[in-house]
């Protein structure tokens, strides 16, 4: 029997220090014009000193769990996409798993921005194999912690957040059309030292700080991501015309216009929150997600495209029906 992996709920968690674009240039050399014109991005959010990645997690899972109907006790995998955990081990899945009073398996995954479109993939493979009834999938991040902030060419960038999603393994009749119709993701390692940190537990002993040459990812990025997308929908047999929303990751609104224009897509279809949210890097996925679905523009039945690029270089897409 064929399963389905059937997105129940979704939720986020976003912290509540907003930080602005003006605070931004008091520190280093920058402008509120230049970030809104290279970037879009206008503000923030920034984890509180006493805030962890799991603490971010844990809210947003709790909020896609209720919104699910479901309790922790039902679900019975864990994913935590983050670049940022809360300690080198035990991962940051373990730590929500407690406090959710979850079940079975609960693991880290690392694909920085991507981590979301991997994670989903994941957790659709184990689904699909009857491995796992019902998941979490969490992007979580305090990216602000790695940055370099007397960098301006990466601290304007990023910000801190969480998104969740559960997921349930349905036959196709009890699915009727929804779940996640096709996945694609892709590591390029050649391009690792694009976008990576200066150190790590086995290189330099310290956690290290966000380095970029960042208009080469800018290039890669564009080409890579459309190129997921039409892959994604290859896959499930579906033009990218017959897509209801478009949900990227959250890079920089000139990202998702190069995109837009390459695959003749309407902005009006593509999910925006780089202006509030900044980069998120595996939260911006299901923080737009649940943007969108708490005004109303997403709907149940709504044919989604999620796509996303970064480091490794790693980029991915996932298809779903509401
Ligand atoms: N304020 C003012 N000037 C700046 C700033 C800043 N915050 N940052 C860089 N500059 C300067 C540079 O120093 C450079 O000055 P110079 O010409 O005197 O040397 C000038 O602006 C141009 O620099 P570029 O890096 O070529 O500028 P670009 O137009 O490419 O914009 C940016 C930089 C915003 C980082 C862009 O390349 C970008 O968004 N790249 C994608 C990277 C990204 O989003 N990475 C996140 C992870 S991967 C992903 O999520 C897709």
């Amino acid at each position: 029997m064929s399963l389905k992996t059937v997105i129940l709920g979704v939720g986020a968690y976003l912290p509540a220090r907003v930080l602005t674009n003006t605070e931004l240039s008091q520190r280093v050399d920058t402008s509120d014009a230049w970030i809104i014109e290279r970037t879009g991005i206008r503000e923030r959010r920034i984890a509180g000193e006493t805030e962890r990645t799991s603490d971010l997690a844990i809210a947003a899972a709790r909020q896609a769990l209720e919104r699910a109907g479901r309790d922790g006790k039902d679900i019975d995998l864990i994913i935590v996409a983050t670049t940022t955990p809360d300690l080198t081990f035990p991962a940051t899945a373990a730590r929500v798993q407690a406090a959710l009073r979850a079940q079975g398996a609960a693991f880290d995954l690392q694909a920085v921005c991507s981590g979301f479109i991997f994670a989903l993939t994941t957790a659709d493979n184990f689904l699909a194999r009857g491995q796992a009834k019902r998941a979490l999938v969490i992007g979580a991040e305090t990216f602000s912690r790695i940055l370099d902030w007397d960098d301006r060419g990466t601290c304007v960038l990023f910000g801190d957040g969480a998104g969740a999603v559960v997921v349930e393994a349905q036959s196709e009749a009890e699915a009727n059309g929804r779940g996640v119709l096709s996945t694609f993701i892709r590591t390029d390692g050649r391009m690792h030292d694009l976008l990576y940190t200066d150190g790590g537990p086995s290189q330099t002993g310290t956690v290290g700080k966000v380095r970029m040459v960042g208009n080469a990812v800018f290039r890669q990025a564009v080409e890579h991501i459309s190129g997921a997308m039409l892959e994604a929908c290859a896959r499930a047999d579906t033009p990218i015309d017959a897509v209801d929303w478009f949900v990227p990751h959250q890079a920089n609104q000139r990202i998702l216009d190069g995109v837009a224009r390459k695959l003749g897509i309407s902005t009006e279809k593509v999910i925006s929150t780089v202006a509030l949210h900044g980069n998120t890097s595996a939260a911006s996925v299901p923080l737009a997600l649940e943007a969108a679905i708490s005004d109303g523009r997403i709907k149940q039945g709504d044919l989604v495209l999620m796509e996303a690029l970064g480091g490794g270089l790693t980029w991915g897409a996932a298809l779903a029906r509401l």
